[in-house]
């Protein structure tokens, strides 16, 4: 059997687990698979990593030109993160004819227009299961599973960290101050965790699974992006006291040529399957037109559930296979599609009133003026004579809704809109 010669660039934590797994299971892989592949090079900027994961320091590689020029190097494994040098790179290898398995999310959703063209030109694959939600196999699930079904909907939970947090908010009533610190202290969160927090990461997650789901590329820069540092432990009592946990969810839609695609906290009703979905865990919950609903859960990040999908794009790339998505107006949504804004949701408002007469009254009167219909309200009384006033509506424009805010906003009697969060 013919050994088949393979190059890691990146050895991180995730580029690490791919070697862990091509290294402990390379007999498995060879009976079960019928492919022997060998780690021929590890491209870093020095060896230290190799030394510490216990890798063949040999194996060590500081030049990008010299992997490109090796030409018994047939697929390389692009683990390095972030977009540059990682672009020029996976470019500089597709142009030598090197197929890439990247778990780039951030490239792949700001760079795959232009990358897949290069890979199409030169006849190799760019494969990227590992680029959203870990371990689970959601990538090849959309393009394998069940290709006659239109996908209608997507809902993820595809950021670990944030889930951590919240649901550590949940379980200890805590604020999202404490829960980021612990996340940080235990490595779920990064130091500078803007990219998480701020719902960057499961922006670009959903820019490749929309963009999958529904056959039409999804710009990254065209999703509604809302983070959760904004989410008090105040909006969680609230959420407990109504029947909900708070998620941060990707979701994806299409209607005909109407998509929505959005990220931002959720109140998810405690019985839907979401809502269990707690810790660094993720979940992409998805309904298609005759399969119905399905939900694919597992870990979304970590060396070796990461590494896992990575070995599977290994295998499937020196298997000969190679898919492209050829979409007709790449970088830019398809022109015969319209992505909405104004999409119908129900609302979780909470705002700080002046606890006089009257005021629920002036509320929600603004409330119905702009079709806005109170499904339930809770008051509570505060000190120095306020009160924390809690709405949740039935399904609502978002414009009237945010129309609503504004007017309640300039009511004399209301000190403040502390919190919106949208309702599944
Ligand atoms: N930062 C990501 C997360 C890692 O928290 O889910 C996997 O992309």
């Amino acid at each position: 059997m013919k050994t088949r010669k393979i190059a890691i660039m990146g050895f991180g934590t995730v580029g690490g687990g791919a070697y862990d797994i091509l290294t402990a299971n390379r007999e498995y892989i060879r009976n079960t698979q019928g492919i022997d592949i060998e780690v021929r090079s590890i491209l870093d900027r020095n060896s230290a990593p190799l030394s510490a994961r216990g890798a063949d320091v040999s194996l060590f590689c500081s030049s990008a030109d010299e992997l490109a020029g090796d030409p018994e190097i047939e697929l390389v494994i692009e683990t390095m993160g972030g977009v540059e040098p990682a672009r020029s790179f996976i470019i500089k290898m597709l142009e030598h004819g090197k197929s890439v398995v990247t778990a780039n999310k951030e490239l792949l959703a700001k760079h795959w227009c232009e990358l897949e063209p290069i890979a199409k030109a030169h006849g190799c694959g760019l494969f990227f299961e590992a680029s959203c939600v870990g371990g689970v196999p959601i990538i090849r699930a959309l393009g394998e599973s069940f290709q006659g079904d239109k996908v209608r909907a997507i809902y993820g939970i595809i950021n670990g960290t944030t889930n951590y947090i919240l649901s550590k908010m949940s379980k200890e009533g805590c604020d999202y101050a404490d829960a980021l610190k612990e996340a940080q202290a235990l490595g779920y969160a990064e130091f500078d965790p803007t990219s998480d927090v701020e719902g960057f990461d499961a922006a670009y997650k959903l820019s490749i699974l929309g963009s999958l789901a529904f056959h039409t590329c999804l710009p990254y820069g065209r999703i509604y992006r809302e983070g959760i540092t904004k989410v008090t432990a105040r909006d969680i009592l609230n959420a407990h006291d109504l029947g909900y946990e708070i998620k941060l969810l990707a979701i994806g839609k299409r209607d005909g040529n109407s998509i929505e695609a959005r990220v931002h906290p959720v109140f998810v009703p405690k019985d839907h399957p979401l809502a269990s979905v707690s810790g660094a865990f993720n979940a992409v919950y998805l309904n298609g037109d005759f399969v119905g609903d399905l939900m694919f859960y597992g870990a979304g990040a970590g060396a070796h559930p990461t590494g896992s999908a990575i070995v599977s794009d290994v295998i499937t790339a020196l298997g000969g296979k190679k898919k492209y998505c050829d979409f007709d107006n790449c970088g830019k949504l398809d022109g015969s599609m319209e992505l909405i804004g104004d999409f119908v949701s129900g609302y979780y408002i909470c705002v700080t009133v002046d606890d006089k007469t009257g005021v629920l009254s002036r509320i929600s009167t603004i409330l119905s003026d702009n079709g806005v219909s109170i499904k339930s309200a809770l008051q509570r009384a505060e000190n120095n004579d306020a009160a924390t006033v809690v709405f949740l509506t039935h399904s609502a424009n978002e414009h009237s809704v945010m129309h609503s805010l504004q007017s309640i906003a300039k009511l004399a009697d209301v000190r403040s809109i502390d919190s919106m969060i949208r309702v599944l």
